[in-house]
């Protein structure tokens, strides 16, 4: 579904990083430079006391004892209340896969602007080449370079960004995307038990899930001080997928209260979030969190992330599991197409996004 702007919009000339860097220069364009109050302050950027948010191991959870089982959910149950994210380890996917989508991404990536350019991010749309969530000319810019894809339902797909070249693109993305639908079903059923909800209650609530996929390239910046890798935002997910690239450095910071905390990347895990729509459905038991990423002054950085969601018929509100008198509702109910159409039409802008959603508490006004 491409997003129908109502407004018209002037992004001006939006730099593509990668060519910003082969033009050697060392001042950072104005539009890439952050307010102050926005900058990563430098003891967060590669900080050695960067964090391992909790890890999950799902293959005791698919085929694990009873004890081990129990333990591995009582686990994830704390990670998403006190994170709303986590590492998944033994997910079961074949790690040659995940070598391959990381190749093809960097090939796609390294090839010149003009054939990347074939696939281009129209101004206030998600899909193809560019940069996404710009929607005026005074808006700052992210120090990323990014390729996105709408996968599933195929309604959704738009054939001419499909890229051919790498060749062997499009079919490493198939696959890639196949075995994570399989492992975000998985764990939306875990995350239900978490809950003490029954396995099934969301996937039998979403239909045919949304799937979409983005690949970030973060290049190296030599002032990494000034900018940001991507703008503070919640996923409007359900849930995210996100793959970082063999070697990494710390890129993926998470707002833990009130501070940025440095994610470390933990070797053949996937990272996983707990998106806006999960908030919305436990009536605000497991939060999205805010995260960002931040650039490096060598070293660059890639990330492909799977954003999971309710097909855009879905009523989306609070459970009634998760509503009682001491737990009034906290957001009104409104079809997942209604936020995702929201949510692509307006800037990254932290948790603001949400407000769409939530019931104002009575007493305030
Ligand atoms: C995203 C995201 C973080 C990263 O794409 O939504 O949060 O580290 N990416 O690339
Ligand atoms: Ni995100």
């Amino acid at each position: 579904m491409a997003p129908v702007l109502d407004f018209p919009i002037n992004v001006g000339l939006i730099d593509d990083v990668q060519e910003l860097k082969k033009g050697r220069k060392t001042k950072i364009p104005n539009r890439f430079v952050r307010d102050v109050a926005e900058r990563p302050a430098v003891a967060t950027i590669q900080s050695p006391l960067s964090t391992s948010i909790p890890v999950i191991d799902l293959s005791k959870l698919m085929k694990g004892n009873k004890e081990d089982f129990h333990f591995e959910i009582m686990k994830l149950s704390a990670s998403c209340d006190e994170w709303g994210f986590f590492q998944v380890i033994n997910h079961g996917i074949d790690l040659d896969l995940l070598k391959k989508i990381e190749k093809v991404a960097m090939e796609f990536f390294m090839l010149p602007v003009e054939e990347k350019q074939k696939y281009p991010m129209a101004p206030g749309t998600v899909q193809g080449y560019g940069q996404a969530f710009v929607f005026s000319e005074d808006q700052k810019l992210d120090w990323c370079n990014m390729f996105a894809l709408g996968l599933v339902p195929h309604s959704i797909r738009n054939p001419k960004l499909w890229p051919t070249n790498p060749p062997t693109f499009s079919d490493t993305v198939e696959t890639y995307s196949r075995e994570i639908r399989k492992l975000c079903k998985d764990l939306l059923r875990f995350i239900a038990l978490s809950l003490g909800l029954r396995d099934n209650v969301f996937e039998d609530m979403f239909g045919v899930s949304v799937q979409a996929m983005r690949m970030n390239y973060y290049p190296a910046c030599p002032r990494p001080d000034l900018v940001l890798g991507l703008s503070p935002h919640s996923d409007g997910s359900a849930l995210t997928v996100l793959q970082q690239g063999k070697g990494s450095t710390i890129g993926l910071q998470i707002l833990k209260n009130n501070t940025w905390v440095p994610i470390q990347p933990v070797p053949n895990a996937l990272v996983i979030n707990i998106g806006d729509t999960i908030e919305v459905l436990t009536n605000g038991r497991y939060k999205s969190s805010e995260h960002r990423a931040v650039t490096h002054k060598e070293k660059d950085r890639l990330s492909i992330v799977t954003f999971y969601a309710p097909s855009y018929e879905t009523e989306i509100g609070p459970m009634p599991e998760m509503v009682d008198e001491n737990n009034p509702s906290k957001y009104r109910r409104y079809n997942h197409g209604e936020y995702s159409r929201h949510y692509v039409t307006n800037k990254l802008q932290g948790k603001k996004t949400l407000d769409f959603a939530k019931i104002p508490p009575k007493n305030s006004f």
